[in-house]
């Protein structure tokens, strides 16, 4: 059981696996799907220059996987947290799904963007709520502008969204927990580093990361088992 102590802060970065057991597949690792595609030739700025019908049609699916998916009790075991702890939580997650927000999460930093948002490739117009699909032969849509409507998602190549909120909640925390990332993508990979030297260092997943050797601490288990009970939370003062 995590104990938590009245002046801690929590960071916790959740990764594909926090979503696995709700029927999301995962990119790499036991069960790592998606597996009609190789994902720098969907989500990449240069497969959208390329081939923007192809990437639409794989977020299409996404969107589709996504939209029938529940939150499980990992996610909820979070969103339980949050009501704990208030703004001395920090959930910064690299999915893209909605589950952390359907279970209740109301401070949830996304990243690597958000799958049920789009915008446009050209012009400033903000971000918005956007669930369609476009399959081929359908058109792909496009802004006022001319420019084309894209997902509103971080691909390989581009800059991660609220890396300034991010870094400074890294530096004032004192716990940090990753579940369900296999700790290669940059640069979500190298937040334990960043915090390793002052930072309780948890782990929660079923197989070790790739950046395991910088966590004090693994729990080897699935996040939907783990998460409830580690974080159930004691009698710990706020
Ligand atoms: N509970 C916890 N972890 C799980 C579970 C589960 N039930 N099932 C699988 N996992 C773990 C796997 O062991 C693996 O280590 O989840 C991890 C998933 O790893 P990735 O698929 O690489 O996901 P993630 O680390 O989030 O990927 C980072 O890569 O392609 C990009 O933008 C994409 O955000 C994604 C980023």
């Amino acid at each position: 059981m995590l104990a938590i102590s009245p002046t801690d802060r929590v960071f916790v970065l959740t990764g594909a696996g926090v979503s696995a057991e709700s029927g999301i597949p995962t990119f790499r690792g036991v069960g790592g799907l998606w597996r009609n595609y190789r994902i720098e030739e969907v989500a990449s700025p240069h497969a959208w220059r390329r081939d923007p019908r192809l990437v639409w049609e794989f977020y299409s699916m996404r969107r589709r996987v996504a939209g029938a998916a529940k939150p499980n009790s990992a996610h909820l075991a979070l969103a339980k947290l949050e009501q704990k702890l208030q703004d001395r939580l920090f959930l910064c997650t690299q999915n893209v799904d909605d589950l952390h927000e359907q279970s209740g999460s109301m401070r949830v930093v996304h990243m690597h963007g958000e799958l049920f948002k789009s915008r446009c490739d050209r012009c400033s117009r903000p971000p918005f709520h956007d669930t369609n699909t476009y399959d081929p032969p359908a058109e792909l849509p496009r802004c006022e502008c001319g420019g084309r409507i894209r997902p509103h998602i971080c691909w390989f190549g581009e800059v991660p969204f609220e890396s300034e909120r991010i870094f400074r909640a890294l530096d004032e925390c004192t716990i940090f927990m990753a579940v369900g990332t296999s700790g290669v993508v940059e640069p979500a990979a190298s937040f334990v580093a960043h915090v390793s030297d002052r930072a309780r260092t948890i782990y929660v997943g079923p197989e070790e990361p790739a950046n395991l050797s910088a966590f004090t601490e693994c729990h080897l288990g699935k996040a939907g088992e783990v998460l409830p009970e580690f974080l159930a939370l004691q009698t710990w003062k706020i």
